[in-house]
């Protein structure tokens, strides 16, 4: 007869893993207050381990119909739950949800110890499982939001357009179309945590990796927590790099061409779409749209 070993669901691999991808964030910077919002579509066998410690809530709207996503169970973090807290008191700071069958409604069926809803973003979460869970054949697990501030400062001050902030982006560190290569999506200024934004974020998402909210933060999608923190780590780092310029001065001496681009994707066997390879008018940032070509 196999043994069967109890596990405290504490100490299962991906709840460790989401736990140490939430105070990483923390460490970064990204998370004041309550700040930013993750979480993890997990595996049946995830289910079952955790099943033990469930004990199911009341249904309640989700606010979003994700019919793509019944029967599923995500760790997600609490709707004004601290990121700094996670480490240390992860079963008050997160929750565990069950989707019905519907895809319109959810429970809580562990977590959040002292009450509390999961986070005011989970239409956008889980509207951006939906589309990524289709789109990767159910690879992709991981939605991250973070309030990642140099990307934040850069919505002031370029034309908020998915063109202009991929090829900023891409043009300050050449590991950057490697990392993203389909490019950064830009959703204008709009009020968080409702059905519209969900939509226009997880529209993005159909095409991008990565969906930036106009004087608000980011939100990025992965297979697992390394590749997803990676990724906002790396669009964050390049856009530090575009803030340093800019301080420095409005324009470059000299930056990677198009045609560098284009020898960079075959050797790194990236498609990049020629839309952000479009040819630029002067080597300004900030110039208009109309005058960058696109
Ligand atoms: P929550 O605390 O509800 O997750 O909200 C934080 C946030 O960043 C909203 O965009
Ligand atoms: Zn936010």
């Amino acid at each position: 007869m196999e043994e069967y070993i109890k596990m405290n669901i504490l100490d299962t691999e991906f709840m460790q893993g989401f736990i140490r991808m939430a105070n990483d964030g923390w460490e970064q910077g990204w998370h004041e207050r309550n700040g930013g919002n993750l979480s993890y579509r997990m595996k049946p066998e995830e289910v079952v381990q955790g099943k033990e410690s469930f004990k199911e809530g009341q249904w309640q709207p989700i606010g979003a119909k994700v019919p793509g996503l019944a029967g599923e169970f995500f760790l997600v973090t609490g709707s004004g739950k601290y990121f700094r807290n996670v480490i240390l008191s992860p079963e008050d700071s997160l929750c565990i949800i069950e989707v019905d069958k519907q895809g319109e409604n959810y429970r809580r069926v562990w977590g959040l110890v002292n009450g509390g809803k999961p986070t005011s973003e989970l239409p956008s979460h889980l509207m951006n499982h939906e589309v990524k869970k289709k789109a990767t054949d159910g690879k992709y697990r991981v939605i991250y939001h973070a309030h990642t501030t140099n990307v934040i400062a850069l919505t002031f001050v370029l034309p908020l357009k998915d063109e202009v902030f991929t090829r900023e982006l891409w043009e300050m560190a050449t590991e950057c179309p490697v990392v993203f290569p389909s490019g950064v999506g830009v959703v204008p200024w709009m009020v968080p945590g409702g059905r519209e934004i969900a939509a226009a974020t997880s529209e993005l998402m159909k095409e991008y990796d990565v969906a930036i909210w106009a004087h608000h933060g980011m939100f990025a999608s992965g297979e697992d927590f390394d590749l997803t923190f990676g990724l906002m780590h790396t669009v964050e780092k390049a856009a530090e790099i575009l803030v340093k310029t800019l301080s420095m001065r409005p324009d470059k001496l000299q930056t990677i061409q198009p045609e560098e681009f284009r020898h960079l994707a075959e050797d790194f066997h990236v498609s990049l779409p020629e839309k952000f390879l479009f040819e630029k008018q002067g080597t300004q940032s900030t110039a208009p749209v109309e005058k960058q070509g696109i």
